[in-house]
């Protein structure tokens, strides 16, 4: 039996993928606000609670799901690795460069897995591309979009009217401060690749009224070690409808490109063996090809669809424990989660700078002590 520890108890998006499998047990449920966890804890079944995470690592648990704020998401991962437990950690990996070398070095001394639990490479038209661009069928890919347009101004504030850790380490700052959900499932169609470095540039601040530090609109270009180019886009400011999971490919045979409605609007694809004839050429609805999905989400049950963010975030779980069980690296690992939360953070210092180019540190196993660097 698998035992896991679920740190923040709020969202508890990972509940239906652990109930799913029959080797796992959830053990423990840990989270400072006393109420919400005797709530939550009564409502999914689940025997132990702590208020304190480090008491959780003392029981008998594998492995810990961190879904707790932000800036607890290293110094809590790396407590769980030193403490002998498995962490799948929710976005983004950490608050500062620092922080990512640390959890990159607290992995390989652990020998446990840490997956990056990035849903958003998990929805199923992002996995149908990636399916499509393993095929082959946009040709050579070499330019991406990601887009995260997403008004959540208010949850600066909780509903008791106190103020959330959003207001500092989400609003706070400045640049793409939420990359993540963007440019991870961006980079899976370039696989292989690694961003080599980055710019940011900002449209200013236009809602003072807020008192928040974050610019309106921040576009930050991401050059592959490759040479190909990916262009990101986060916005949490504006007022505008939400598109939060708003994608672009192009490659030398196709284009793809998400609905601009997310709820009404059709996902569209163009590839040069429908109408050689590019220039006259029509879109077609990626419907078309939606029996190229990986067989588990065209067999996904009604219950595995509504797991949250379109049934992503069951499959994420499935494969964390996948990992758990055979030991194989996870699908989104340490150096992946690295390398995407980094654009965040080196965007700050970017867009604060004129848009100033920032060299990517190359996240891999056993880095050179200079290397971990912020450079530009
Ligand atoms: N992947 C996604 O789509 C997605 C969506 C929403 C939130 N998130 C991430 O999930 C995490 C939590 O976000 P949220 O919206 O639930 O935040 P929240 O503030 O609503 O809830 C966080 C919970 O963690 C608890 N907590 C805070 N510090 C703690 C500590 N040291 N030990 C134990 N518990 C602690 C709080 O009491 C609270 O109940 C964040 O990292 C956020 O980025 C991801």
């Amino acid at each position: 039996m698998i035992k896991i520890g679920i740190a923040g108890a709020r969202g508890l998006s990972t509940v239906m993928g652990l109930r799913a499998a029959e080797d796992v047990e959830i053990a423990a449920l840990c989270d400072l606000d006393e109420a919400l966890l005797s709530e939550q804890s009564k409502k999914h079944g689940i025997g132990r609670t702590y208020r304190v995470f480090e008491d959780m690592l003392e029981s008998d648990i594998d492995a810990v799901i961190v879904a707790t704020p932000m800036q607890c998401h290293v110094p809590q991962s790396i407590a769980a690795l030193e403490a002998g437990k498995h962490v799948l950690c929710e976005v983004t990996a950490g608050v500062t460069m620092d922080e990512l070398f640390w959890l990159c070095e607290a992995v390989e001394q652990s020998g446990k897995i840490y997956m990056f639990a990035e849903n958003c490479c998990y929805l199923p038209h992002c996995r149908l591309v990636r399916e499509m661009v393993r095929r082959g069928m946009f040709g050579t890919v070499y330019y991406g979009e990601g887009e995260y347009l997403h008004n959540v101004r208010s949850l600066t504030t909780y509903p008791n009217g106190k103020t959330s850790w959003r207001k500092y380490w989400q609003f706070g700052k400045r640049g793409s401060f939420y990359p993540t959900h963007s440019i991870g499932p961006v980079m899976q169609w370039f696989e292989g690749d690694h961003i080599a470095s980055i710019s940011t540039f900002s449209s200013g601040r236009h809602y003072p009224e807020t008192g928040l530090r974050q610019d309106d609109t921040t576009v930050t270009m991401c050059q592959l070690e490759s040479g190909k180019l990916i262009r990101l886009r986060v916005d949490c400011m504006s007022n505008r409808p939400h598109n939060n999971t708003s994608y672009q490919l192009q490659g030398t045979k196709g284009v793809y490109q998400t609905a601009q409605d997310l709820y009404n609007g059709k996902d569209l694809v163009w590839l040069d063996t429908m109408d050689p004839d590019s220039a006259h050429a029509r879109w077609h609805d990626i419907e078309e090809f939606s029996d190229l999905l990986p067989e588990r989400y065209r067999n996904a049950t009604p219950e595995q669809k509504q797991a949250g963010h379109f049934g992503s975030d069951f499959f994420l779980v499935e494969d964390f424990l996948h990992s758990l069980r055979t030991g194989e690296k996870p699908d989104i690992d340490v150096y992946q989660a690295a390398e995407w939360t980094a654009v965040g953070l080196l965007s700050e210092l970017s867009v604060e700078n004129k848009g100033r180019a920032m060299e990517m540190p190359r996240f891999r196993p056993n880095m050179p002590w200079d290397e971990k660097a912020i450079r530009l």
